[in-house]
């Protein structure tokens, strides 16, 4: 075959040149190098979840509840595989960790503007993560779209508001807890690892640590769809 009408290769499909020139997979210290992968893969499915959740409110706003369901599915095994990248972190030796806080300064994932896009696509409210030092303006501007766009549990109330059948309701409702409650336990496992490394001093963003991250555990992304029972639902 002619190379140059050749289907593109595999390493061509992924454009794995420029991911893995983008990739922090090169540092001397390979404990740093698990720390970062971790978190750029993490970023990697932030963006994969984002998309879901975009066609899953498409979905709801069209009228389609068993493709908005179909479209969420994916995500609570897409979080727990996020969970086990904790589990690999945890194995981390306390010295190895120090020398990474060290390293990082300041630099959190508290600071991930594709986690708030996430909890403010969802329904989470709270603009003071508007103000988190070291978002850029265009990264204000992304979550401030989020926030005036309607949220995925606004599409899920609108949807049952309109549909008369029982079933697809309960089910779609169901697909969005099971996500939620994946995302809980993501939280909760979080605060764990942060616990275990940080016992009981201030994370890198500066706030209280693994209690702060307790508290976050708490929240939920769609606090509204939790809230009506399945026979409020009519
Ligand atoms: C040893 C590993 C880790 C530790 C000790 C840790 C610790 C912390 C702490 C203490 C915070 C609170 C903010 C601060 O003061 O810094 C935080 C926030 C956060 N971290 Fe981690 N983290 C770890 C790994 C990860 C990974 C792999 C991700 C994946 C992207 C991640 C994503 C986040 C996010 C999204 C927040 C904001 C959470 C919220 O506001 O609800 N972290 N982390």
């Amino acid at each position: 075959m002619n190379g140059q009408t050749a289907a593109p290769s595999y390493g061509q499909v992924l454009r794995l040149d420029e991911l893995l020139q983008a990739a922090r997979v090169r540092d001397d210290d390979v404990d740093l190098v698990l720390f970062l992968a971790t978190h750029q893969s993490c970023e990697i499915y932030f963006a994969v979840i984002l998309r879901h959740l975009e066609a899953t409110r498409a979905a709801l706003d069209a009228g389609d509840g068993r493709l908005a369901a179909a479209r969420i599915k994916p995500l609570p095994v897409v979080v727990s595989t996020l969970v086990r990248q904790f589990d690999a972190l945890a194995t981390l030796s306390l010295d190895a960790f120090n020398t990474i806080r060290t390293d990082l300064g300041d630099a959190s994932g508290f600071q991930s503007v594709q986690f708030r896009e996430i909890e403010y696509f969802c329904g989470v409210r709270d603009t003071r993560f508007m103000n988190t030092a070291g978002f850029s303006p265009a990264d204000r501007a992304r979550l401030q779209r989020r926030l005036d766009e309607r949220s995925l549990q606004e599409a899920y109330r609108d949807f049952a508001a309109g549909c008369g059948d029982r079933e697809t309701t309960d089910a779609v409702r169901a697909a969005l807890l099971d996500f939620d409650e994946a995302f809980a336990l993501w939280r909760a496992r979080h605060a764990v690892l942060a616990e275990r490394f940080l016992g009981g001093a201030t994370g890198t963003a500066g706030s209280e640590g693994a209690s702060y991250l307790w508290n976050a555990a708490r929240r939920r992304l769609v606090p509204d769809v939790w809230a009506v029972g399945m026979t409020a639902v009519s």
